[in-house]
């Protein structure tokens, strides 16, 4: 079974309580959930693959490493998702993004897909999928099998709060797949809502409520 990485730096924790607060403002929730975003995905790429290339540094030639070989994409599932792709930008500039969109039937809880836009060599790439919310997991292992069904073979998955009941649904379905999430909050409540979690992370990101 793949790891379930629970990243608790300082940082992060510090960030992640400010966005759990309600009096949080749209502009600070959304800013803060980019900067939480660079934070887990400079944990989710320690593990890149690196060359040993040199340089010449003004003094002398220098044996240095670099990111070799296999390409990334992010792919954040919307809309909430595209909260968190600018601030994995930053670290990894030269990733593709592809776009799947996906919303919860509020009476089902079952996801319902509404769009999707891949790299055209996403099989061949390192896929990042990243949604902030890991809720009944409905949603990210439904996009795991859409991806999964391209051709991707090595996908991780970045939520900034899951609920147990979506990790193990994860881990279940796709014990393939790796996860990073910066809290596994307490339960679900009724209406599928993670507990304590943050609310509905979409509205609070696009100011939708
Ligand atoms: C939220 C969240 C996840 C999903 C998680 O999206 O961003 O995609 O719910 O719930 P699950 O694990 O039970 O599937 P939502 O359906 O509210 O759509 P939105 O991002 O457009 O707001
Ligand atoms: N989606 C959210 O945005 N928040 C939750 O708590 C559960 C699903």
């Amino acid at each position: 079974m793949a790891e379930l990485h629970v990243l608790d730096h300082p940082l992060l924790q510090h960030k992640l309580s400010i966005i759990r607060s309600k009096d949080t403002s749209v502009k600070e929730f959304r800013e803060i959930v980019s900067e939480i975003a660079t934070l887990m995905s400079y944990e989710a790429t320690r593990d890149l693959p690196v060359e040993e290339v040199e340089v010449e540094t003004p003094v002398a030639p220098a044996k240095v490493k670099r990111i070799a070989g296999k390409k990334l994409a992010v792919i954040p599932i919307l809309r909430a998702g595209l909260g968190m792709v600018d601030g994995i930008l930053q670290l990894v500039p030269s990733a593709k993004v592809g776009h799947i969109g996906l919303y919860r039937d509020p009476d089902t809880l079952e996801p319902v897909e509404y769009y999707c836009k891949l790299p055209k060599d996403v099989a061949d790439r390192d896929i990042l999928l990243v949604d902030p919310m890991l809720a009944t997991g409905g949603s990210a292992t439904a996009a795991i099998k859409f991806l999964k069904n391209y051709g991707c073979k090595h996908i991780k998955l970045m939520s900034i709060i899951a609920a147990p009941e979506g990790v193990e649904r994860v881990r279940r379905d796709h014990p393939d797949v790796e996860l990073y999430v910066a809290a596994v909050d307490e339960r679900l409540n009724d209406h599928g809502y993670i507990v304590p979690g943050l609310g509905d992370a979409g509205d609070r990101i696009f100011g939708t409520k």
